[in-house]
């Protein structure tokens, strides 16, 4: 894990950054040890969490806001006045912008209108997302969002939540349902009833881009009419039941309809270290190439207004805690912890580091885990970003403020995560 990690950072600008990297590590074994004494924590997680983080270490850019210097600064008296210094020395008082990503300017945006498919439990089995699970909190609650994105030229989906019968799955994913390892609050109305209750007829998809071929995410395909595309991953593993009997797709998954496989080798954008394609080629909407989740794995930034994105950051994280709190996440982002049971608060100013990592279990739902953390540290450098929010498929720290389709998401306001300035350690 360490070596993969390792050979994504960048090498230190100067001594000056060296520095700041070996002040940041003592910092953060001093910060972690202090939060978790006496709780289960994996050597694996500190060397997630101690190690310096392209976002903090490129030199270039230091995604910091100001605000949040006085909090991130090391609690051990000794440590605080070098950190400071280095601190006034090697911070330029910059903030983040999606210009220093890379991303080229444009006018043309996109509208994106989110669904909340379905509530879901995976039942003692939280460790099959993030890690360390705490006692007390072996049950996770989420949400399942799917995506509506209009161009003027396209309206397609970007995931599609649950089908409405989890039975019908390829039987290798209906024994989550059999066995109750997944608990849906039922019932619901699948994203093709949605659509059609709000409106939208269902020849009106284009496409559906599925950010991966997870079961919470690709609906029921059968349900479009042929016309709509589908658009995957090329590393998707596009084996169907019943021709391979533990496959997790099925014929109906993909037949009858024209499959468009996204090859990012052929990508020539990096935004924040992610291979980026411009899918309409004007700047409107870009798919990522976010590996590690799951093969073919894909998120994407879409351009809400000119200078504003929606990071539509499918599984590359299920909870906020383990994409904040970090120095580089300004403070008004969400940090509620609300998906799991009991637990006990943590101030955020003790802590300057994101509290969980994927999951690293043998039945962790992360296909690779390490690729999946390396792909994580690289969205969450957007979500440093006060011009982009990072909406992740199942973030339940949003689940009861996103304004939900038809209102139009752009950037919530806020005032509406006012009250945040604690976090369940979990
Ligand atoms: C999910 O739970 C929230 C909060 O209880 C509720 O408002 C919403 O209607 C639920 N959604 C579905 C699809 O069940
Ligand atoms: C697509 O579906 C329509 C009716 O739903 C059918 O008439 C047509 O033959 C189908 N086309 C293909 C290529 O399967
Ligand atoms: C797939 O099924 C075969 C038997 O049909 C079994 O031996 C194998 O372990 C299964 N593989 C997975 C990944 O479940
Ligand atoms: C990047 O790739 C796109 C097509 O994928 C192409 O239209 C464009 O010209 C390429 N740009 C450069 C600078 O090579
Ligand atoms: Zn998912």
């Amino acid at each position: 894990m360490f070596v993969g990690l390792v050979s994504e950072l960048p090498r230190p600008a100067s001594a000056l950054h060296l520095l700041f990297f070996l002040l940041t590590v003592w910092d953060c074994l001093f910060t972690v040890s202090a939060e978790f004494v006496g709780e289960q924590f994996s050597a694996s997680h500190v060397l997630v969490h101690c190690i310096p983080r392209p976002e903090i270490s490129t030199g270039h850019s230091i995604y910091l806001n100001k605000a949040r210097l006085a909090s991130v600064r090391p609690h051990q008296p000794s440590m605080r006045l070098l950190s400071s210094l280095s601190f006034l020395l090697v911070v330029r008082e910059t903030y983040a912008s999606w210009l220093d990503f890379g991303i080229p300017p444009s006018s043309e945006t996109v509208d994106v209108r989110v669904f909340n498919v379905a509530n879901g439990t995976v039942v003692n089995a939280a460790n099959t997302l993030i890690s360390p699970i705490l006692p007390g909190r072996e049950s996770i609650a989420v949400p399942i969002f799917a995506f509506l994105v209009e161009h003027k030229r396209s309206r397609f989906m970007f995931d599609l939540g649950f089908r409405t019968d989890p039975l019908n799955f390829a039987p290798s994913v209906a024994s989550l349902f059999t066995t109750g390892v997944i608990q849906l609050e039922e019932p619901f109305k699948g994203i093709t009833e949605l659509l059609q209750d709000g409106g939208i007829p269902l020849d009106s998809i284009d496409a559906v881009i599925w950010s991966h071929s997870h079961f919470d995410h690709i609906g029921d395909m059968s349900k479009f009419p042929n016309t709509t595309e589908l658009i995957i991953g090329s590393e998707t593993d596009t084996q169907t039941f019943p021709d391979f009997p533990n496959a997790t797709l099925q014929t109906s998954d993909l037949a009858g309809r024209q499959v468009t496989k996204i090859d990012f080798a052929a990508a020539n954008l990096t935004f924040s270290g992610l291979k980026a394609i411009d899918y309409f080629g004007d700047g409107s909407f870009y798919l990522l190439n976010t590996p590690g989740h799951l093969p073919g794995h894909m998120t994407a930034l879409a351009r809400v207004t000119p200078t504003s994105f929606i990071g539509l950051g499918g599984d590359t994280f299920h909870h906020v805690g383990e994409a904040r709190p970090r120095p580089s996440v300004s403070e008004e982002l969400p940090l509620s912890c609300a998906s799991f049971r009991g637990g006990k608060d943590v101030h955020i100013d003790r802590l300057f580091l994101q509290l969980l990592a994927v999951s690293d279990q043998p039945n962790s739902f992360y296909a690779d885990p390490v690729t999946s953390q390396v792909s994580l540290e690289k969205i969450a450098t957007f979500d440093a970003d006060p011009d982009i929010w990072v909406l992740v498929a199942h973030d339940m720290s949003l689940r009861d403020v996103i304004p939900y389709y038809p209102a139009y998401s752009e950037r919530l306001e806020s005032e509406q995560f006012e009250g945040e300035d604690s976090v369940e350690l979990c």
